[in-house]
């Protein structure tokens, strides 16, 4: 069996690794943007093009016998539909259920038409002085959140608790934006693999967006995130955990009502509120970080579940119920002003799992580029354990990089319980 898998980052290195596993036995190749060393050893042969590039990514996926899609802009060009086309399998939403990702002002409409619960209070503007006035009439101590409805790579939202603080970020968009009310709570994501119709969750997984420790600095892409050792985080109960995943249930069947079958995997960013989990956003793929926590947990077989979902015969997926805390390695000065520069990683003594990002690789000198550059996992019965193996791999990792060192450490885990227990007694 030939597996192509589109995307070069963290994520997909997590994928790769997967699919690897598989009793399937696949021949791997790769379509990817940068040469990941990680995906480039597991591969028979890759191609280097840009993920967006549909017809190229496709005549390379013709002798495919499946194809499985990591990153979100490829999905939203659509091209599982010039794969469908080609009569080549693909594992991933079609142009137009990638949508729940690719227009947020359109994910809002239609969860607020289809009545479905945890959307937040929210209003939608084609013209950038209509938000503006929007924010000068209804700006309060809670704040407002501003989102360009396009794909932004998670950098794009910001939090306003002023009108001018809105009305400067205005100035730097163009149009359509939706604002919403501002949650407030603990945010986690859950993970589904999706056949149009059966959702197969995956335990809850709580990344970091903010670049520097005490959650501080812009947003990023996510440095690091963890599990424990069941489905839900120390913060939460099962039954949050349960109307998450019933909420994305309710999110698959009203697309189905519509003639939409979402096929691949919905990714749920919910905010734990005073009154339970509100969707921050949903995705139309795999978090990165968060594929990193949770598909090394993967008992089942990724190429069945793979194929099952698109062949609308999906069952549940059995995770191992293990702690875990992922860290990414990013060049100083990441997000807004990173250098690439050259890390050593010294491979032997580092017992954690490895995932390569964004790095060159020239005959094993591995530079960084001006993205995430490389992540480790530890995988043990405890938080605490899972971290103590992170950081132990992160001083086998040299360079002018840095990473977030508070994730999944004891303070910070339980300040989020703190602070979730003084969410929910206001
Ligand atoms: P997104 O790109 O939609 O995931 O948003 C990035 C981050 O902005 C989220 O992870 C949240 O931390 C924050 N955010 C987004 N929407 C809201 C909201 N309605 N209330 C509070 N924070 C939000
Ligand atoms: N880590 C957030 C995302 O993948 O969207």
């Amino acid at each position: 069996m030939k597996v192509l898998l589109v995307g070069s980052g963290g994520r997909e290195h997590a994928m790769a690794m997967a699919i690897a596993r598989s009793v399937e036995e696949p021949t791997l190749y790769a379509a990817m943007k940068y040469k990941n060393p990680g995906i480039a050893q597991l591969c028979e042969e890759y191609l280097l093009v840009n993920e967006t590039d549909l017809e190229k990514v496709a005549d390379y996926a013709h002798c495919a016998d499946l194809v499985v899609i990591g990153p979100e802009a490829p999905l939203a060009e659509g091209l599982v539909d010039v794969l469908d086309h080609r009569g080549v399998r693909a594992f991933g939403p079609t142009r137009q259920a990638a949508a729940i990702e690719s227009d947020k002002g359109w994910t809002r409409s239609f969860m607020s038409e289809k009545g479905i619960r945890g959307c937040p209070k929210y209003a939608l503007f084609d013209d950038l002085s209509d938000a503006d006035r929007f924010i000068k009439d209804n700006i309060d101590e809670e704040g407002l959140v501003i989102k360009p409805v396009g794909l932004t790579g998670g950098k794009g939202v910001v939090v306003i608790n002023s009108y001018s603080e809105g009305k400067d970020y205005l100035k730097t968009l163009r149009g359509p934006v939706v604002i919403e009310e501002r949650l407030s709570g603990e945010e986690f994501t859950v993970q589904a693999f999706v056949d149009g119709s059966v959702l197969a969750p995956a335990p809850a997984v709580q990344d970091h967006k903010r670049a520097f420790e005490g959650d501080l600095g812009p947003n990023t892409g996510g440095m690091g995130s963890y599990t424990d050792k069941s489905d839900v985080l120390p913060f939460m109960n099962k039954d949050d955990y349960g109307a998450a995943v019933a909420i994305m249930q309710d999110t698959i069947n009203a697309l189905k009502s519509e003639g939409i079958t979402f096929k691949g995997i919905l990714y749920g960013q919910f905010m734990l509120t005073r009154t339970g989990p509100m969707v921050v956003e949903f995705n139309c793929r795999f978090g990165d970080p968060e594929a990193m926590n949770i598909l090394p947990l993967l008992k089942s077989d990724f190429i069945e579940l793979a194929e099952s979902a698109v062949d609308g015969t999906l069952k549940q997926a059995d995770y191992e119920l293990r702690a875990t805390v992922c860290k990414y390695i990013v060049p100083a000065g990441y997000p807004t002003n990173p250098k690439p520069t050259e890390i050593t990683i010294d491979t032997d003594h580092i017992d954690a799992s490895l995932f390569y990002a964004s790095v060159n690789d020239r005959d094993g000198a591995i530079t960084t580029t001006t993205s995430r550059a490389l992540a480790v996992l530890g995988v043990a019965e405890t938080i605490e354990d899972a971290e103590h193996q992170a950081e132990r791999a992160l001083q086998f990792i040299k360079g002018d990089v840095f990473a977030r060192h508070d994730i999944g450490k004891k303070e910070l885990v339980q300040s989020r319980i703190e602070h979730m227990k003084r969410i929910r007694d206001a």
